[in-house]
């Protein structure tokens, strides 16, 4: 990267005009010109070379794509595993290198576990899930703490066609035995507890609590990670070390056809229900492989450390597979981002010489508020001493351009290219990113640059016209791309309905963007009734659904409002039902977030819960959740021509008001 910033001027430039590489990084052998005509040229072809490059195949594809809109199948007939491709391809040159360097949260506890280890504990585990009964294609929930038993897990089911549905370990029961049952799991693999900010997460509790009642689970394997007090129950729960120490050593990797499923994940969507996103093998694999190298590169002194939560797509695709294909040794952090102090993560790039930082937006604006101005700044939490960085990315949320020039400045000394990389659960990886390691782009802090060959992305208007440059409009990808979900899990329905349907032939992901005349995309914000809290993924539905699922409310709408740390901020409105006095309303506000709290989980605790009387609505009975969040602000409504009674604008108003602090 050239210009340490240019400070977001949209002014053309040259590199940008010669599509993005410099004559140096051509000659440096990142060539990404070339990638990108090839991929223009005949993006198939394209696709099949990553494939080839980059992944190890059993049996090589006789087709590149099968696309039976919108069902996409990428290299068919070719066997592949992903297991394979992370662990077991790296035995000759790299059995001793560190894959995995984890770190606990109190900081005294730390494992290196070289890629050879890796090879002897997916092994092990997979021989435990095949004497548990799991044969190929069957669903096996994980939800462990960010302990390396979680990795283990997900490469033993990829060994052997199983496929991993993991679940963040800081859902409710409900949460958990929603998507258990849902998946049709029969074993569920879990830990005694996690810790988080010092404590103990009692995690085995809730997943008994989630499971009670569900007879179709018959094993639960459980890590003992706390050796706190738990209870076992029956023949159905049995210890991670009593199983692995009575399993044999070897177990070979299964070839699988390419569009053999690898996982499910859930996420929200705009209904209550969430989306079981499936990805294959061969192609999820490609493109994420192809991603991570031209994203970050892969130089074999890397030490790469990404802060997501295995839970979450990210710590699917970047923190898993992604360092692993490419044999990279990988920084895994087991607690809060901010324990015991703000410099944590400062400590952890320190003390393992990292050289590639990934996060979000949200941990950085925290961090950032800790980092002091003037002399003496970086005593007190702020970032210092990272000599051994050279490159830095964000995903989830959009960065906002003064925490992009702080991560820039503060944590990169001006000297790290900084990427902005969007992409979804559905997506797989990258879809829209600056490409350090195979061209130069010059930045313009808040956007994420340009989509990744091989990957044709448009902004379109409601009625799907192409709309000026610079104009904000919904984003879509015009072709298929090897990372792209298969299906919704069991639910072809939901999946055209979702992805396909308001743009017929076109993927359709929810966002906000537009294009600038360097053709630099700025994403801005979902589009639809997904929120972004933390860079989480939660849908309003799903509050809804549990917000009126108490006794005393009759109606609810819940909207997300601007927050300086984590982006957006939930903010609930419910009606009560008649009978419920006016005394009673506080008290009904924090049953209600102790509901949130307790069905869906922490990480959806509301901002505030308003009790309101009845909420406002077009003539034809929808919510209108617009005006909701412009009051929530304290901003003006505008247009209300549409409202079936518009004086209940006044009347919630006044209530905000009276019950802001
Ligand atoms: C948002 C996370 C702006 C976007 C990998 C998307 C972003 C949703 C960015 C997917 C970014 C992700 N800039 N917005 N760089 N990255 N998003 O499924 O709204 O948890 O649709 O995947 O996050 O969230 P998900």
């Amino acid at each position: 990267m050239s210009d340490a910033d240019s400070g977001g001027s949209s002014s053309s430039n040259s590199n940008i005009e010669r599509g993005g590489d410099s004559d140096e990084a051509v000659a440096a052998g990142r060539d990404g010109r070339g990638l990108r005509e090839s991929a223009e040229a005949d993006p198939e072809s394209f696709w099949a070379r990553q494939a080839e490059e980059g992944l190890e195949w059993f049996e090589p594809f006789d087709a590149v794509l099968e696309w039976d809109r919108p069902f996409a199948r990428w290299f068919v007939g070719g066997t592949t595993n992903a297991c394979y491709n992370a662990v077991d391809r790296h035995q000759h040159e790299r059995a001793d290198k560190p894959a995995i360097i984890w770190e606990a949260e109190d900081g005294n506890q730390r494992r290196t576990i070289s890629y050879g280890d890796l090879f002897v504990d997916v092994q092990r585990f997979a021989n435990v899930l095949k004497s548990l009964g799991v044969r190929s294609g069957d669903r096996v929930t994980i939800c462990l703490p960010m302990v390396p038993e979680l990795a283990v897990a997900m490469l033993a089911c990829a060994r052997i066609g199983a496929v991993h549905t993991v679940i963040f370990s800081g859902f409710s029961a409900a949460s958990i035995r929603e998507r258990v049952s849902d998946s049709g799991s029969q074993v569920v693999i879990t830990a005694d507890g996690g810790y988080r900010r010092g404590r103990v997460i009692e995690l085995k509790k809730t997943i008994d609590e989630a499971l009670s009642g569900l007879g179709s689970v018959r094993h639960v394997v459980v890590l003992q990670r706390t050796r706190h007090e738990i209870a076992m129950s029956g023949p159905r729960d049995k210890f991670w070390d009593d199983l692995v120490g009575a399993a044999p050593d070897a177990c070979p990797a299964v070839p699988l056809e390419s569009s053999h499923p690898l996982f499910i994940l859930y996420t929200s969507g705009t209904t209550g229900k969430p989306k079981g996103v499936l990805h294959g093998t061969g192609g999820y694999l490609t493109h994420v492989h192809s991603t991570f190298g031209w994203a970050f590169g892969a130089g074999d002194n890397d030490v790469y450390f990404c802060t997501a939560d295995i839970g979450w797509v990210t710590g699917h695709s970047y923190v898993v597979y992604g360092p692993l294909m490419h044999g990279i040794t990988s920084v895994m952090y087991e607690g809060a981002p901010d324990h015991p102090g703000p410099s944590r993560m400062w400590q952890l790039i320190r003390d393992h010489a990292v050289t590639i930082f990934y996060t979000t937006p949200t941990l950085l604006r925290m961090l950032m508020r800790f980092d002091g101005p003037g002399e003496g700044r970086g005593r007190h939490g702020g970032p210092s001493g990272l000599d051994t960085l050279r490159l830095l990315g964000t995903v989830g949320e959009p960065i906002n351009p003064e925490v992009w020039r702080w991560y820039h400045e503060r944590v990169g000394r001006g000297r790290c290219p900084v990427i902005d990389t969007w992409w979804q659960t559905e997506t797989g990886g990258m879809l829209i990113s600056p490409l350090p390691a195979i061209e130069d782009t010059i930045p313009k802090p808040g956007s994420a640059a340009r989509p990744v060959p091989g990957v044709e992305i448009d902004v379109l208007d409601d009625e799907g016209n192409p709309i000026p440059v610079g104009t904000k409009g919904q984003l879509v990808v015009r072709k298929p791309w090897p990372g792209m979900l298969m299906t919704l899990w069991g639910d072809d329905a939901r999946y055209k309905e979702a992805y396909w349907k308001r743009y017929p032939g076109l993927y359709h992901p929810g966002d906000y963007a537009r294009i600038d005349e360097d053709g630099y995309v700025w994403l801005l914000g979902r589009a639809d009734d997904v929120l972004k809290v933390a860079g989480h993924r939660i849908g309003t539905a799903e509050l809804e659904g549990c917000v009126v699922s108490h006794d005393a409310v009759a109606e609810s709408a819940v909207c997300g409002v601007p927050d300086e740390v984590r982006g957006q901020s939930i903010v609930v409105f419910a009606v009560p039902r008649s009978g419920v006095p006016e005394a009673g309303h506080d008290r009904l506000a924090s049953e209600i977030v102790k509901k949130i709290r307790s069905e869906v989980g922490s990480i959806a605790t509301p901002g505030a819960v308003y009790v309101v009387p009845r909420l406002p609505k077009t003539r034809s009975g929808k919510i209108m959740r617009r005006l909701l969040k412009s009051l929530a602000v304290g901003g003006e409504v505008g247009d209300t021509s549409t409202l079936e009674d518009a004086d209940v604008i006044g009347e919630i108003r006044r209530l905000l008001l009276s019950q802001k602090p």
